[in-house]
């Protein structure tokens, strides 16, 4: 159902603002609005490099430099962005919310930099913090450009190479994340699906596990997504869709 309409919006926000609890999915969709390429789009990440040439522990171990450049350029361009009116929105439901939890696929730390704080999981790490491939220490490393003309990363520990605590493909995620996740999934009243394509596991199945454990799926996406789970999707881009769900007047002044 690809609703835009005032009425239809206006529904949703109210069932975000009765709900007691609810959780939040977000994908790279997200921050598209910010200016950070998605994956799988148009002009996607993956459509210019290939994910098995640098997402991947064979990759890292066969050329840790190359991936290291990679992430430096990702670093660099996130570096230069700001979280958006999407994001920001989301602050404002997690603040509002009894019961709130954002659960992201993205790596950018723009949930983070807009507010979102203790009840955030992400699922796929994060760009700016490191983990040493010797010792598992994890720090936080927001240099950009990285001085990988002096070298790859090393740990302050043990001198170990470090790499991006980012789960790549072939890795499984942390379990305990995992299920903090799925815990959310399955005890919100609302599950809000914004800007994923639904297509990586297991990401994808926590729509489906919330709508079986009986929550009312919602996704903002400008194309539909590959979820099955949807009862509603709005189609739109998150950066103007999400406010219009958590503010309790349209933009143009109008009640709902
Ligand atoms: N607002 C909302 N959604 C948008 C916007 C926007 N402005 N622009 C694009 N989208 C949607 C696209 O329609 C698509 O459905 O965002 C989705 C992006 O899909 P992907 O590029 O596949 O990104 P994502 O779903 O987050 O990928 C999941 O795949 O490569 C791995 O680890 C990586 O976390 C990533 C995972
Ligand atoms: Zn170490």
């Amino acid at each position: 159902m690809a609703e835009v309409g005032h009425l239809v919006v206006a529904d949703v926000r109210e069932r975000i603002a009765a709900a007691r609890a609810i959780a939040v999915l977000t994908g790279a969709g997200i921050s598209a609005d910010s200016g950070i390429p998605t994956f799988r789009g148009a002009d996607g990440l993956w459509r210019t490099y290939r994910a098995e040439e640098l997402a991947t522990p064979q990759a890292f171990t066969r050329n840790p430099r190359l991936v290291w450049q990679w992430y430096d350029w990702r670093r660099g361009i996130i570096a230069s962005k700001q979280p958006n009116p999407a994001h920001v929105a989301l602050v404002e439901l997690e603040r509002r919310c009894a019961h709130f939890t954002l659960i992201t696929q993205n790596v950018d730390g723009l949930h983070a930099r807009a507010g979102s704080s203790s009840h955030l999981i992400e699922l796929h790490g994060n760009i700016w913090t490191v983990r040493c491939t010797d010792c598992g220490t994890r720090s936080v490393d927001q240099r950009v450009p990285l001085p990988l003309d002096r070298g790859l990363p090393s740990c302050g520990r043990c001198g170990g190479v470090l790499r991006p605590h980012i789960v790549w493909f072939g890795e499984s995620l942390d379990p305990a994340v995992m299920a903090a996740a799925t815990a959310a999934a399955t005890s919100c009243e609302l599950f809000l699906v914004i800007g994923t394509s639904g297509i990586v596991q297991p990401a994808a199945s926590l729509a489906l596990i919330a709508r079986e454990a009986g929550a009312w799926v919602v996704e903002v996406n400008p194309e539909r997504s590959a979820s099955p789970a949807v009862h509603c999707w709005l189609e739109g881009r998150a950066a103007q869709m999400v406010p219009r769900l958590v503010t309790v007047t349209e933009p143009d002044g109008s009640s709902c």
